[in-house]
């Protein structure tokens, strides 16, 4: 039984004898060309692939020596001649009947290997092999929300993969799969511990163990990267003071940095969740959050490190609106940050809902690189249980158009520095990993890691496409079950969306796990946390009005996206209610009132629950069993949870409608 460890390295034999005999002639041998350990991990990567595809072993030689039908792997520093790569862009083709895989660095060597052993994953043909490709955003990150005490905050997977007490004389031999993971995909850069951090990862002791794992992931093209405790000087340096201002703080910061990077020479940097949900930051001296980003990037010197800083900032004001929060604080900080520093910020204003409009501070700060912070852990999309791709979702968000300099300025550009020419970039996904064998407790919450790896190398790749290849290396290829699976895949996240906060509803979940309806909750000890804060129902109708007649937060976007999402009348019904207030009885472009309009989601959203897994059942002839009953469990616990969703909030809703469930929905008396 497939226990889901291998993820989508499988590596299983071939069945079509043809097309297993034509692999085996294009693969008879691997000329790893050289000694480094990446280059020689890549070649045991093609090894342990192809060993297990082509059902023999591959022998590695010294050199080609005229032979053919081998593959062979070349560092070559003007591998750009042809193609415009990168430091990472690799091109793979065929050269005197051999498959060449070349890049400038030994990284990109290893990426073009994953790209040829895809191919086969994939059993796409390798005549004529011409594969290029190099990553249009350079820092590509999984930051894990990890605890020194092996829990995971908001993780569903288990508890931590770092162990932590055991580091660093005791290596888990899974550092080094979820390290072949991470390359497979092109993630460069992890964040080993939690945005709330403890200043404990920043003592000699666990130094250590940082630079343990570092050690690991380094042949994998991974560098490692850590968050920040603000006060650190104080709780483990003995100061008075956090001040970023004060002398002894900058030296104490500048000493511990030069410190890390003694143990860890080629240490990624720092990331900072500063003066937001009760951490310390810069703020409690009177500093702003450029002061405490320069001061850490100062310490940074002439270390190749970044500091990314974390835009996720809110007041607790119940009066005000925190679609606004950050922006208020930021944008008076653009052009103030120093050249190492990145600003992070998440892909919606609120906080990784289901759906959320595009962060108004994409196109807004244009002489600062801006990090785009995605969640693949689904801490407000159904935890383990439920099935949400979110490639659609990751998708919405880069696609989506700032306009900041004319039409085409997609979030994807502003992240990729092409919109405003910046040097640096960067994108990060919030881990879903965790103990389990599986790594994401959900088998499909493998392809939201996968897919954000693919993504991160290359935004222009559809969804479709990403869930077609990650079905093909992980569950089957047969062509039919693909399209299924695939095709089931890419209704997942709307599907979600339906039965918990259709129409632009958001943030009426559990309180404090996050998980299950709580529309109905009024009070919270933070007043901006409640649900009415958010979705604003009462008798006349429903949404947060933020228009010029509202909070008027609309207005932090180009005049453009103002009028794509201003006028109740013309605006895409999914976004309505992040926007509008609506009366109850108002008819929508699709020609209900919204009232039905909520109940006709809200109703077919939880059928298509069925629709799921009558489709999941129909693909169980071509999948592996365990693991399709593993799914078939959880789309059981999604559709009994989707009727609760929809019953709490239709229920709940219809207490300000007062009007009836409209009639193909109402239950037979
Ligand atoms: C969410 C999440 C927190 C997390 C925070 C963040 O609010 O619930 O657990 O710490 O985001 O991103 O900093």
């Amino acid at each position: 039984a497939d226990d889901g460890y291998r993820l989508w390295l499988k590596y299983d034999v071939v069945a079509d004898a043809a097309l297993r005999k034509e692999y085996q002639r294009a693969a008879q041998f691997i000329v790893a060309g050289g000694e480094s350990a990446t280059l020689k991990t890549a070649a045991e990567e093609l090894q342990q692939g192809l060993q297990g595809m082509l059902g023999k072993a591959v022998p590695m030689v010294g050199e080609e020596k005229g032979r053919k039908g081998g593959i062979i792997l070349r560092t070559d520093a003007a591998a750009a001649k042809n193609a415009p790569l990168g430091p990472e862009g690799y091109r793979v083709f065929t050269d005197k009947q051999n498959i060449v895989i070349t890049g400038r660095t030994d990284a990109a060597v290893l990426y073009g290997s994953f790209a040829l052993l895809r191919q086969l994953q994939t059993r796409q043909p390798l005549t004529n092999l011409a594969l290029t490709s190099t990553p249009k955003i350079q820092h590509r990150l999984l930051n894990h929300w990890d605890n020194p005490n092996g829990t995971v905050e908001r993780g569903y997977a288990g508890s931590s993969i770092w162990k932590w007490y055991e580091l660093p004389e005791v290596i888990d031999p899974r550092y080094r799969d979820y390290a072949r993971a991470n390359a497979s995909v092109g993630i460069n850069g992890v964040v080993l511990n939690n945005v709330n951090a403890s200043a404990r990862y920043l003592t000699a002791e666990y130094l250590q163990k940082v630079a343990a794992v570092a050690g690991v992931l380094r042949p994998y093209g991974i560098r490692v990267y850590l968050s920040v405790f603000w006060a650190a000087p104080k709780t483990i340096g003995g100061l008075p003071t956090a001040d970023p201002l004060d002398q002894k703080v900058r030296q104490w910061w500048t000493s511990k940095t030069d410190e890390i990077y003694r143990a860890i020479p080629d240490f990624g940097g720092f990331l900072v969740k500063a003066n937001s949900e009760g951490e310390p930051g810069p703020q409690d001296y009177g500093r702003h959050h450029a002061d405490g980003a320069n001061m850490l990037a100062a310490a940074l010197g002439q270390h190749d490190g970044l500091v990314m800083w974390r835009a996720f900032v809110y007041k607790a004001d119940a009066k005000g609106d925190r679609f606004k929060a950050a922006s208020q604080e930021f944008l008076p900080l653009d052009g103030k940050f120093a050249p190492k520093v990145l600003v992070q910020v998440k892909n919606g204003p609120i906080d990784f809902q289901a759906r959320e409009p595009f962060h108004p501070l994409f196109g807004a700060m244009p002489r600062t690189p801006l990090v785009l912070e995605v969640q693949l852990t689904q801490e407000y999309l159904g935890f383990a249980t439920h099935a949400v791709y979110l490639a659609p979702l990751i998708k919405e968000c880069l696609d989506a158009d700032t306009h900041a300099k004319g039409p085409a300025s997609t979030v994807a550009r502003v992240v990729d520095g092409s919109v405003d020419q910046h040097a640096v970039s960067g994108i990060a996904g919030v881990a879903n990993i965790g103990a389990d064998r599986n790594w994401t407790g959900h088998p499909l919450g493998q392809a939201n890691w996968y897919a954000y790896g693919r993504l991160a190398w290359d935004h222009t790749l559809t969804s479709q496409a990403i869930a077609e290849e990650w079905t093909r290396q992980t569950l089957t290829t047969e062509p039919r079950a693909v399209a299924t699976v695939a095709g089931l895949m890419q209704q997942t996240r709307s599907i979600y969306v339906r039965y918990t906060t259709p129409l632009g509803l958001h943030h009426i979940m559990g309180q404090s796990i996050h998980y299950g309806p709580e529309p109905w909750l009024a009070q919270s000890d933070r007043p901006d946390w409640t649900s009415v804060y958010y979705h604003r129902a009462d008798s006349e109708g429903l949404g947060f009005d933020r228009t010029a007649t509202g909070s008027n937060a609309l207005k932090l976007y180009q005049p453009a996206v103002q009028q794509l999402w201003g006028n109740p009348q013309t605006i895409a019904p999914d976004y309505l209610l992040w926007f509008h207030h609506v009366p109850w009885s108002q008819p929508l472009s699709t020609g209900r009132t919204l009232w039905d309009e909520l109940c006709t989601r809200y109703y077919t959203g939880a059928d298509s629950v069925q629709w799921l897994q009558q489709q999941w059942a129909s693909v169980r002839p071509q999948l592996d069993a365990a693991l399709h009953a593993d799914v078939a469990a959880r789309l059981q616990t999604q559709h009994k949870e989707a009727l609760w969703w929809r019953d709490a909030c239709v229920l709940y809703f219809q207490t300000w409608s007062r009007r009836p469930i409209p009639a193909p929905f109402t239950p037979p008396q």
